[in-house]
């Protein structure tokens, strides 16, 4: 069967064409279309602009994997969208194209959880050169999923059978990263530019002089809090005035090692408590170079197996959507079919 995938949570428009066998899958067609140009003048993503390129670009991009696909718009026979969490604005385009849609064509639609998806997503696996399959592992398995929107350390049950055991009480991780790049003067999305920065004060020695503080390291929970640290940055910045290149270097580093250590910390204190059998990381965060090493690191440590997605499955993606849609466990809400912008897993 054909299972069209919908993702306009935040500021991707993204649609999957996906072709079900038996827990085989095939892709026809797969678009990411960022909106990244257009908000990198707000400095963030602007809720409003990202519903009107949403509605804007759903019906070219439809058109466009229709082609792509080489199939008949008839020959769709179910309809998996993002529901929740994310920008409602963003949410309610894509699952209003997604209700119509289905009606037009008399198929189903499905809720889809996005922090779900990026489960899925790092559980993709390619056999040959056509085919995914989802990698089989042992559970419970352990995820920290990290991303613009949340930061989350989930036990997971089975697929579809989520324990949330600790998340963040103010900023997300990838928020965090874009703010403290906004202070620095760097342009959105802030995450790789403070990750490049950081790599050159490594690469080229620039001696440690600033410290930032590790929020919540001794916190005796499994939550997290980068709000305090954003700030300390912001005071730092003022305190120096007009900081050198290499200052800007070395918050950029220490930032990026406050951010590590604490994710690194938390997730053993998860692995101690809850004992999994395996480790997944998922969300935008995750093609951080600096915290993928050091989860590789830790994974080796405590002996176990470690999966992060491939390269262009880190951030949104609607095959990450189309294929949690054809696990089919997200239970519609009792609100019915609802935009839900703090759903959790
Ligand atoms: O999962 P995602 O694409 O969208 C959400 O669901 O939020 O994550 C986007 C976030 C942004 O905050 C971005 O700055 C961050 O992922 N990000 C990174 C890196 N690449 C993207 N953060 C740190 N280092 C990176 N290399
Ligand atoms: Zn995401």
């Amino acid at each position: 069967m054909i299972i069209l995938g919908i993702e306009t949570s935040c500021d991707e428009t993204a649609l999957c064409l996906l072709e079900v066998q038996d827990s085989k899958y095939r892709v026809l067609a797969n678009i990411v279309h960022s909106q990244i140009e257009l908000h990198k003048e707000y400095g963030g993503v602007f809720p409003m602009l990202a519903k009107r390129e949403h509605i804007k670009n759903l019906p070219i991009i439809y058109a466009e994997i229709l082609k792509q696909a080489g199939i008949n718009e008839n020959q769709i026979n179910s309809i998996a969208v993002t529901q929740g969490p994310g920008l409602e604005p963003a949410l309610w385009t894509g699952i209003v194209f997604a209700k119509e849609l289905a009606e037009k064509l008399k198929v189903p639609i499905v809720p889809v959880n996005h922090m779900e998806g990026h489960i899925v997503s790092t559980l993709i696996e390619t056999i040959g050169t056509e085919f995914h399959t989802l990698k089989t592992i042992n559970f419970p398995a352990l995820a920290l999923l990290i991303s613009g929107g949340h930061t989350e350390l989930v036990k997971i049950n089975s697929l579809g059978s989520y324990e949330i055991l600790g998340s963040t009480v103010d900023d997300a991780v990838g928020e965090a990263f874009d703010k403290v790049a906004r202070m620095l003067q760097l342009p959105y999305p802030g995450g790789p530019e403070i990750s490049k920065l950081a790599e050159l004060a490594r690469t080229e020695n620039i001696p440690s002089v600033i410290k930032l503080p590790r929020p919540m390291l001794h916190s005796k929970n499994l939550n997290f809090s980068f709000s305090g640290l954003k700030t300390s940055v912001l005071y730092t910045l003022k305190e120096m005035g007009n900081p050198s290149p290499d200052q800007i270097k070395d918050i950029a580093r220490e930032f990026e090692d406050s951010v590590t250590e604490v994710l690194i910390s938390k997730t053993q204190e998860a692995i101690e408590e809850s004992g999994p059998q395996n480790l997944i990381l998922g969300g935008g965060v995750v093609a951080n170079k600096h915290i993928r090493g050091a989860f590789e690191q830790l994974a080796e440590s405590q002996n176990i197996p470690l999966y992060m997605p491939i390269s262009g499955l880190t951030g949104d993606n609607a095959l990450m959507i189309a294929i949690a849609g054809s696990l089919n466990t997200t239970k519609p809400s009792e609100e019915g079919f609802v935009a839900r912008g703090n759903l959790s897993l």
